[in-house]
């Protein structure tokens, strides 16, 4: 079965993990210092704090910003439900806004309508765009609204790590940048993530908020606030910062093979059976999905795939086709079409022309039959 992707863990990267597991230094420690600088060196932004996942970055991203009980959120319909989950953890309500169809993106014009028709009752004081994919949504746009309105700006760069919009790195464009280094994501730890920011007292303040609220002081421990356990371990860090060195390689790889998918797959979507995704410059390729405009049931698509030895999956979900976040389908309909009808296609940078290819030609083949 040629599978969805594929984690890039190189026999170096493994013995930069059994070194530290040797020195019996476990939790956070020198790699995880190193990992951030080299992190915050590679984005072009101040400060990094390392997490246990990408949510905990948003959620710590947003305990930090001291967003909870009587707030709202804005986060766009097309996303995995962490995006909201983090702003119901924080006793905020999180605000369903729609996507565009092409970009899988938040749709600045309905979110700049949603933030000045505000009557409330909650107060607005976030939105937390989501690179959907690694396509970096429209930040300019975005920062122009938010900061009109008074709102922060949390990106949930979980699937971007890498990506770029005019020149400037995906997670620093806002007040603060969430990435997930899981599996499925193109550098993973197993589980990780980490928080991008150029404001250092917010930075200060996140990684109390990852260690128990506390700080060491010149007389020991001092526990500032109630906090969580979010702390990268060691061994994590020392996998990431292996991959780190790759990664921009990688995305370029991830390019040019998005370049040959849409190539191959343009008749396909001339006779409107598919439509293929936005192809920006500074798109890092995360996932490759289309989707399903042919009038096929999606289900017997993914079969049909599956039985040539494709394996392939929906994209990611619609908040408000969720039910459990409120909002309403009709006011999302783009976000509720992906969901329904998007397949994401075996994609990464270790697979050849040849894999996709095999994968064209199984969709041309169900099309044909
Ligand atoms: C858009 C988005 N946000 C947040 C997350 C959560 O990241 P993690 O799985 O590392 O908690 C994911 C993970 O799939 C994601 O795709």
């Amino acid at each position: 079965m040629l599978k969805l992707s594929q984690p890039n863990i190189s026999e170096e990267a493994i013995a930069a993990v059994a070194n530290v597991l040797r020195s019996g230094q476990l939790v956070h420690g020198q790699e995880c210092e190193t990992f951030e600088r080299e992190l915050a060196a590679y984005l072009g932004c101040s400060e990094v704090v390392l997490v246990s996942s990408g949510t905990a970055a948003l959620h710590v991203a947003l305990l930090a910003l001291d967003i909870g009980p009587g707030d709202a959120v804005i986060v766009p319909d097309f996303t995995f439900p962490a995006t909201a989950n983090v702003v119901a953890l924080t006793g905020a309500r999180a605000v369903i806004v729609d996507v565009m169809p092409d970009t899988y993106t938040l749709d600045t014009a309905q979110f700049e309508r949603v933030v000045s028709g505000w009557t409330g009752p909650e107060r607005l004081r976030a939105v937390i765009p989501v690179h959907e994919f690694g396509y970096v949504a429209d930040m300019a746009e975005i920062n122009r609204i938010a900061k009109a309105h008074g709102l922060a700006v949390v990106e949930d760069a979980a699937c971007a790590l890498g990506a770029s919009l005019a020149d400037r790195k995906a997670g620093t464009w806002g007040d603060a940048g969430c990435f997930s280094f899981h599996p499925r994501k193109t550098l993973t730890t197993g589980e990780g993530g980490a928080i991008s920011t150029d404001n250092v007292e917010l930075a200060a303040r996140m990684r109390r908020l990852r260690n128990h609220g506390m700080e060491r002081t010149e007389e020991g421990m001092r526990f500032f606030e109630p906090a969580t356990n979010y702390r990268l371990t060691n061994f994590q860090a020392a996998l990431g910062r292996a991959q780190l060195a790759l990664l921009d390689n990688w995305i370029a790889q991830r390019r040019r093979l998005a370049s040959v998918y849409l190539e191959l797959l343009a008749p396909l979507q001339a006779r409107g059976l598919l439509r293929l995704p936005d192809h920006a410059a500074g798109h890092s390729w995360q996932t490759f999905m289309v989707v399903n405009t042919s009038g096929q049931p999606r289900s017997e698509i993914i079969q049909a795939l599956r039985d040539a030895g494709v394996e392939a999956n929906l994209g990611a979900q619609s908040l408000s086709a969720l039910g459990i976040y409120g909002g309403s389908e009709q006011a999302a309909p783009c976000g509720g079409n992906l969901y329904r009808e998007g397949i994401a296609l075996p994609f990464c940078e270790q697979y050849s022309e040849a894999m996709l290819e095999t994968v064209a030609q199984a969709l041309t083949q169900y099309f044909a039959a």
